[in-house]
């Protein structure tokens, strides 16, 4: 999992975003990671501390001079464990605080007493995320190399709309996540397609398959947290967006080979390319554009089938084609298969799914084939298998000029 043998140390301060953070330290525990809170004890009007222990199966430190802890040093034997600290959220008060290095409380003390990263979440009103002293204290605190998580914009607990409120906990652990990602796609750029392609036979209806998206999109999300900047385009899938992804939608085969096209035609080059998208290889010629009729004692439909365009095909072509990934779901004999399917499509690395039940699931097994022959990723979560195809894609990324 992305956060194995990581040792979080949450501290949470006393703002209303409290509440949101208990599903934080939820997350961070099911992607591996061990989690310790502490508190202020502005956080404790908020959350009581028996919500996070009981999260995190550890107790929850909020007092400076708590006598259980050995030698009674908490802030230093609390912050040397962590391999990093995030704050979440933060106060404005808090952030000032550690701007300016004060250490009144044992949160305090333990951020200034780290040997480790410190991350903050803030979550403010908009008016006191916008005064100029938060600001100056924000500014300060990037210069020391603290790491920002947010804020978003949007509603706030006040009533006010605006900048400050904290990031949702999905997109803080996506960020946590980016943070320990070794950045092996650093500078890259990806582009990737995922999910369904749906192809018309009248205005309300069409020939789909059960392509989810899942595991384009955990691509996608594992690729940006690499350090890559990431093109996504989708075929029908409501799956939400992954965190700094471009996102373009689109609903046939057709479209979505215009989409890649024109990505390819943008003036900063393609690095990368991920065909995971299940794209259908016939469209329905002769689609209606008005609903079709059912009549009594009348023939069914009579649909005339055209080739779609091969996607991958066409941008392994290409003379300045990026590094090309293809997907394969072949049933029987994966690894003959896959290498000749691999070479048929002139792509360097050809990704083939063990088994066909994956579909919709959120695990998956793959079988990496290149010219040298096939690794194996072991069956795993499909976000967790995304990271590690992630490290295996730059690993054989052709050296830059
Ligand atoms: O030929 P097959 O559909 O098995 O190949 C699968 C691979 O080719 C996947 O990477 C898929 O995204 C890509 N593909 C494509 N355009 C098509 C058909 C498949 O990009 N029309």
């Amino acid at each position: 999992m992305e956060l194995t043998n990581r040792h979080i140390l949450l501290g949470v301060t006393g703002g209303v975003a409290a509440y949101k953070v208990a599903q934080y330290a939820r997350e961070l525990q099911r992607r591996g990671a061990t989690v310790q809170v502490a508190m202020t004890e502005a956080a404790t009007r908020f959350v009581g501390p028996v919500t996070f222990q009981a999260l995190t199966g550890r107790q929850v430190y909020t007092d400076q001079w708590d006598s259980s802890v050995p030698n009674n040093m908490a802030h230093i034997e609390l912050s040397r464990q962590a391999d990093a600290i995030v704050i979440a959220p933060a106060t404005a008060d808090f952030l000032a605080k550690l701007a300016n290095g004060l250490a009144d409380d044992l949160l305090s003390t333990l951020c200034i007493a780290r040997n480790c990263p410190l991350l903050v979440a803030p979550a403010m009103n908009r008016e006191m995320w916008a005064n100029p002293a938060t600001q100056r204290n924000v500014a300060r605190l990037i210069e020391d190399g603290i790491v920002m998580l947010g804020p978003d914009e949007g509603d706030q607990a006040c009533g006010e709309t605006g900048v400050g409120r904290m990031l949702e906990p999905e997109d803080l652990v996506e960020d946590t996540i980016a943070f320990f990602a070794p950045k092996a796609l650093a500078g890259k750029q990806v582009l990737i397609t995922a999910g369904p392609t749906f192809e018309p036979i009248d205005p309300v209806r069409g020939i789909t398959n059960l392509s989810s998206g899942k595991m384009g999109f955990a691509i996608a999300r594992a690729c940006r947290q690499a350090g890559a900047q990431v093109s996504l385009i989708a075929g029908p899938t409501a799956l939400p967006t992954p965190r700094a992804v471009r996102r373009i939608d689109v609903t046939t085969a057709r479209q979505m080979f215009d989409a890649v096209q024109a990505a390819l035609a943008a003036p900063v080059r393609t690095d990368i390319f991920i065909a995971v998208a299940a794209v259908a290889d016939w469209r329905v010629a002769n689609a209606s554009d008005s609903k079709l009729k059912k009549t009594a004692g009348g023939q069914p439909p009579a649909l005339q089938f055209a080739e779609n365009p091969d996607i991958l095909a066409s941008v392994a072509a290409r003379a300045d084609a990026p590094y090309c990934v293809g997907f394969a779901a072949e049933s029987e004999d994966l690894e003959r298969n896959g290498q000749d399917k691999r070479r048929r499509k002139a792509v360097p690395l050809l990704v083939a799914n063990i088994g066909h039940a994956t579909f919709g699931r959120d695990d998956n097994e793959l079988l990496l084939i290149d010219e040298d022959g096939s690794t194996k990723l072991s069956r795993d979560r499909k976000d967790a298998l995304a990271a590690r195809l992630a490290q295996e894609i730059a690993r054989r990324l052709p050296p830059s000029d």
